[in-house]
C-alpha cells in the first residue's frame, strides 16, 4: 500500500516539470498583437452580412444578452465610441488602479487606448504635474501652462507644461526629444526623464556615455516604449466588426500599375533595387530623383493619381527597423485607394499596427519576381483586389494625443509609486533594431 502510494508520488513528482511547464506556457502572456495573421495570398473567406455579424457580436458581448436587437436588424444601434475618435463621446469615469499603462502591464501592446481612457478618482483634490519640455515649447507646437490639457480635454489634466529651466530642479518631469541636454541643478527622485525619438535608430544621434543610464522612460513609435508614439494609430469603431463590402470597386478605371514615389536614392535597406527588380516583372512607375517621372511634390494631383490610375503603392521605408511604419504606409498607402506594398518593419509588426488586410508585406513573397506574380493576378481579378478594402469604413486613424497621456502617465506612475530606467537606453534602441537585408533568417544552402 505505502510502496504504491510512494510510486504514484514519485510518477508525480517526475511529471511535475512538465505539467509546471505546460501551465507556465499557458498562462504566459501571448503577444496577440504580434502574432501574424493568415494572409496568404489568396482571397479570405466571404465575410457575415452585416446583421450576421451583429447578432455574433451580441452574443460574445454578453450572453445574456438575447440578440433581440439583431434578429430586429435594428443594426443603428453603433457601439458609443470613446471620446478621442471623432464624434466620440464616451469619457473615463471611473479610475482604475490597475489600467494596463505601463510596458511590463501588457507585453506586446501599445497601450495608447488605455492611457487615453485612464482616468484619476473624481472626489480627490490632484496637484498639478509640473513638465519641462527641455527642447522648448515651439518644437512641440504647444503653449506653455494647462492649455494643451484643458483644450484636447484630456481625462487626465492635471498638468502644466513649462520651458523654463529654473524649473528643472523642482518639475514632476522632464521631456527630452533626440538629445540629453543636461540642467546643472539636483535632480530630485521623484522627477521622471523621457526621452523622445521621432526617427529611426539610423537618424538619431549618439548619447552621450553619462546619458545612458539616466532616462526613466522613453517616447518614440516603438511599442514598447513606455509612451508609444506612433506616426498613425488605427482603431476599430467596434473591435469585432474589422470588415465591410467595398463601397466601390477600387479597381475601376486603373490603368497603371504600381507608383512609388521616393527622393532618397541610397536607403540602407536597398529598397531602390528591389523596386528596380520588380519592375523587370510589372511596371513600375518611379517619381522623383530615383526615377524617370516627375510630379512636385507639393501639387496635390500627385496622390490624387494614386487614387485613381494606380492598383499598388510601394510604401518602402528608408530603413528596415523594428516597429519603423511611417506615414509613407498610413497617408500615402492607407489614406489613399491604393494598395500599399510595404518594406520596413516586420510583417508581424505591420499586422499589429495596420488595419486587417490592408497591405502586402515584400516577405510574403520570396523575391520580386513571385511579387510580381501576385500582383499580375490581383490585377487581372477584382474581387481579389478589393478584399484589401474591407477595412476601410471599420475604424479611423485616431489623434493619439501625446501630452494627454504623458500627463495620465505621470500622475499613475506617482499613485503607483513605480519607480523605473533604463540602464542602458541606448543598447535598448539600437542592439538588434534594424537590419540592412530583409528580417527573414537567411536560406540554409
Ligand atoms: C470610371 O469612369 C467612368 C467614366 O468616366 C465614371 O463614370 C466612373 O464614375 C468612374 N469610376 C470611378 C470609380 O472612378
Ligand atoms: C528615474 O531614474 C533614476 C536613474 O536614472 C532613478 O534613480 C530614479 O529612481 C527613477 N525615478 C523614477 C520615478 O522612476
Amino acid at each position: 500500500m505505502w510502496a504504491r502510494s510512494a510510486r504514484v508520488l514519485r510518477r508525480v513528482v517526475l511529471l511535475l516539470p512538465l505539467l509546471l511547464t505546460a501551465l507556465a506556457l499557458l498562462l504566459l502572456p501571448r503577444p496577440t498583437q504580434y502574432s501574424p495573421p493568415a494572409r496568404l495570398p489568396s482571397p479570405p473567406p466571404p465575410p457575415l452580412p452585416r446583421e450576421e455579424a451583429h447578432i455574433q457580436n451580441s452574443i460574445t458581448e454578453d450572453e445574456n444578452d438575447i440578440p433581440v436587437k439583431g434578429i430586429n436588424q435594428d443594426i443603428e444601434d453603433e457601439p458609443r465610441l470613446p471620446w478621442f475618435m471623432s464624434g466620440g463621446e464616451q469619457r473615463p469615469w471611473q479610475h482604475d488602479p490597475g489600467a494596463k499603462l505601463f510596458p511590463e502591464d501588457a507585453p506586446g501592446d501599445d497601450r495608447i487606448v488605455q492611457q487615453l481612457t485612464y482616468t484619476l478618482p473624481k472626489d480627490e483634490d490632484v496637484p498639478i504635474k509640473k513638465i519641462l519640455l527641455a527642447n522648448g515649447l515651439g518644437t512641440w507646437g504647444v503653449s506653455g501652462g494647462r492649455t494643451e490639457f484643458i483644450r484636447n480635454k484630456c481625462p487626465v489634466d492635471a498638468c502644466s507644461l513649462t520651458a523654463d529651466a529654473r524649473e528643472a530642479s523642482t518639475a514632476d518631469a522632464i521631456l527630452y526629444k533626440d538629445h540629453h541636454i543636461p540642467f546643472s541643478v539636483q535632480r530630485p527622485p521623484y522627477q521622471i526623464w523621457i526621452l523622445y525619438y521621432l526617427e529611426c535608430p539610423y537618424h538619431t544621434a549618439s548619447l552621450r556615455p553619462t546619458s545612458l543610464d539616466v532616462f526613466n522612460w522613453t517616447a518614440t513609435y516603438r511599442r514598447d516604449s513606455d509612451i508609444v508614439a506612433p506616426y498613425e494609430k488605427w482603431v476599430y469603431h467596434d473591435a469585432l466588426f474589422t470588415e465591410k463590402e467595398p463601397e466601390r470597386n477600387y479597381a475601376a478605371n486603373k490603368t497603371k500599375k504600381v507608383a512609388w514615389f521616393v527622393s532618397n536614392c541610397h536607403a540602407r535597406n536597398r529598397r531602390l533595387q528591389y523596386a528596380r527588380q520588380l519592375s523587370k516583372f510589372i511596371s513600375v512607375d518611379i517619381y522623383g530623383a530615383c526615377g524617370s517621372h516627375h510630379c512636385p511634390r507639393a501639387d496635390p494631383n500627385c496622390l490624387e493619381m494614386l487614387d485613381k490610375e494606380y492598383k499598388f503603392y510601394l510604401a518602402f521605408e528608408n530603413s528596415n527597423c523594428r516597429d519603423y511604419v511611417t506615414e509613407k504606409f498610413f497617408v500615402n498607402g492607407l489614406q489613399h485607394d491604393v494598395l500599399p506594398i510595404v518594406m520596413g518593419a516586420r510583417p508581424a509588426e505591420y499586422a499589429a499596427a495596420a488595419p486587417l488586410n490592408s497591405y502586402i508585406h515584400v516577405e510574403e513573397f520570396a523575391g520580386p519576381e513571385e511579387l510580381a506574380a501576385y500582383l499580375r493576378r490581383l490585377d487581372e481579378d477584382d474581387t481579389l483586389y478589393n478584399s484589401y478594402f474591407k477595412w476601410k469604413g471599420t475604424g479611423e486613424f485616431i489623434n493619439t494625443y501625446f501630452f494627454c497621456r504623458v500627463c495620465a502617465m505621470v500622475h499613475a506612475n506617482s499613485r503607483r509609486q513605480r519607480s523605473a530606467h533604463y540602464t542602458d537606453v541606448q543598447a535598448w534602441w539600437r542592439d538588434g533594431s534594424c537590419t540592412r537585408t530583409d528580417w527573414r533568417p537567411p536560406q540554409s544552402p
